[in-house]
């Protein structure tokens, strides 16, 4: 009897489990990226880690099997990349791109989208004087130039601002602040400046990254005024269970308004949101802990709390942390695509997969919601 009572018990305290299934067969969606004529895969192959914790050979077996095995048609990259950025590496992501590209050759199913960086003192190797990195028109020529000789391609699909040349709250830092304004590149004259790469085909659309929506209406609006100016369509901001806020309150208004489409990067937060660095668990070889202060505002208590939280709700609909992060951001209206990063196949194979999960359902969705009503902004470091 008592042994009756103590099992009633448990599998009261057990979450219900609603196993969500898989569609095998579907083809990844593509869509339209803004007002571009871009055609992209709902799932980008995020690249930085690429020269760095993966070699060049890897880097090419994820790109095989990501675009050839599963579909995909997207990757992003950027002048800086690997991370984190060091002069010794800096340059080795694209080489990686750049020997894909020539071994499987056929450039035009591939939508390549870069980053040319945004203001810096501190990147300085970047730059052939030492000089570190603005967004004035001699910055973006010499970037770009410098992108397709080490990609080994003659144009780029998608060439974004990394971040912005003028002064804003970056990278988990929450609070604008206007006493570090500086003098910043007009929006007009970085618009000029990308006009005419455009003009030339080495780039074909442009984008913005780590923006805000003054700055994605501001470029908006020089367009506007002269239209022969190239037109933003596209935003590449951090956006995850763990960073919803910074988009969700103003950004997504701005974007649907606009016509401006979210490439969601981090969408595990770094890798937290796999559930990994829970509890007493802690991958020696896993990039918070190979990389101390790199994204570390994710190792922060609040942070790890929400994420023990979610990991309860994955568990109660038989999904892995990672896949219940993912295919809630896949499922995201207002996201174009999401930028995915692995450092094995098997995280590529699991983070691919969850695009074929069933939609999420309600219940999840309401879980996935009382969560994010405790936890609101929980990796904000001000
Ligand atoms: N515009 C920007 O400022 C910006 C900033 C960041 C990223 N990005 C872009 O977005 C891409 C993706 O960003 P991200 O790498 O930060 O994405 P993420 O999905 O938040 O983190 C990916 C990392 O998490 C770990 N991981 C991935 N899948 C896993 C799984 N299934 N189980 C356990 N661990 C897993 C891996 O690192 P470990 O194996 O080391 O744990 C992997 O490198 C980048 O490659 C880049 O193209 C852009």
């Amino acid at each position: 009897m008592l042994l009756l009572l103590a099992v009633s018990a448990c599998a009261l305290r057990a979450p219900p489990r609603h196993a969500i299934s898989m569609s095998a067969g579907t083809p990844i969606r593509r869509r339209q990226l803004g007002t571009s004529d871009l055609v992209v895969s709902d799932v980008c192959l995020g690249t930085m880690t690429w020269g760095k914790q993966n070699t060049l050979e890897e880097g090419v077996q994820q790109l095989d099997c990501a675009f050839d095995e599963y579909g995909l048609n997207f990757l992003d990259t950027a002048e800086m990349y690997p991370v984190p950025t060091e002069a010794e590496t800096q340059g080795k992501t694209d080489e990686t791109i750049g020997a894909w590209l020539k071994k499987r050759g056929r450039r035009d199913d591939v939508v390549l989208a870069s980053k040319i960086c945004g203001a810096s003192e501190r990147i300085t190797w970047v730059r052939g004087d030492g000089r570190g990195t603005r967004v004035t028109e001699a910055d973006i020529v010499e970037g770009v130039e410098g992108s397709l000789r080490r990609l080994g391609t003659d144009y780029i699909d998608l060439l974004q601002i990394h971040w912005p040349d003028r002064y804003v709250p970056l990278f988990g830092s929450g609070t604008y602040d206007a006493s570090q304004e500086r003098e910043a590149v007009p929006f007009v004259e970085q618009l000029q400046a990308l006009k005419k790469l455009v003009d030339q085909g080495k780039v074909r659309h442009i984008g913005v990254s780590n923006e805000t929506p003054y700055g994605v209406c501001r470029f908006i609006q020089e367009h506007e005024r002269d239209a022969s100016l190239p037109r933003i369509c596209s935003i590449q901001n951090s956006y995850s269970l763990l960073v919803r806020s910074d988009f969700e309150s103003g950004l997504t208004e701005t974007c649907a308004q606009t016509d401006v489409g979210l490439l969601a990067y981090s969408p595990l937060a770094g890798g937290i949101l796999s559930g990994k660095y829970s509890g007493s668990k802690a991958p020696a070889g896993a990039r918070l802990n190979l990389f101390p202060g790199f994204m570390d505002r994710y190792s922060q208590s609040l942070a790890k709390e929400a994420v023990v939280e979610y990991e309860r709700v994955a568990a109660a609909y038989d999904v892995t942390p990672a896949q219940l992060a993912l295919k809630w951001c896949y499922s995201r209206p207002h996201v174009a695509s999401t930028i995915i990063g692995a450092t094995s196949m098997d995280q590529l194979r699991e983070n691919i997969d969850a695009f074929f999960l069933d939609d999420l359902p309600e219940g999840c969705l309401d879980a996935v919601a009382d969560v994010y009503s405790r936890y609101r902004d929980p990796s904000k470091t001000s």
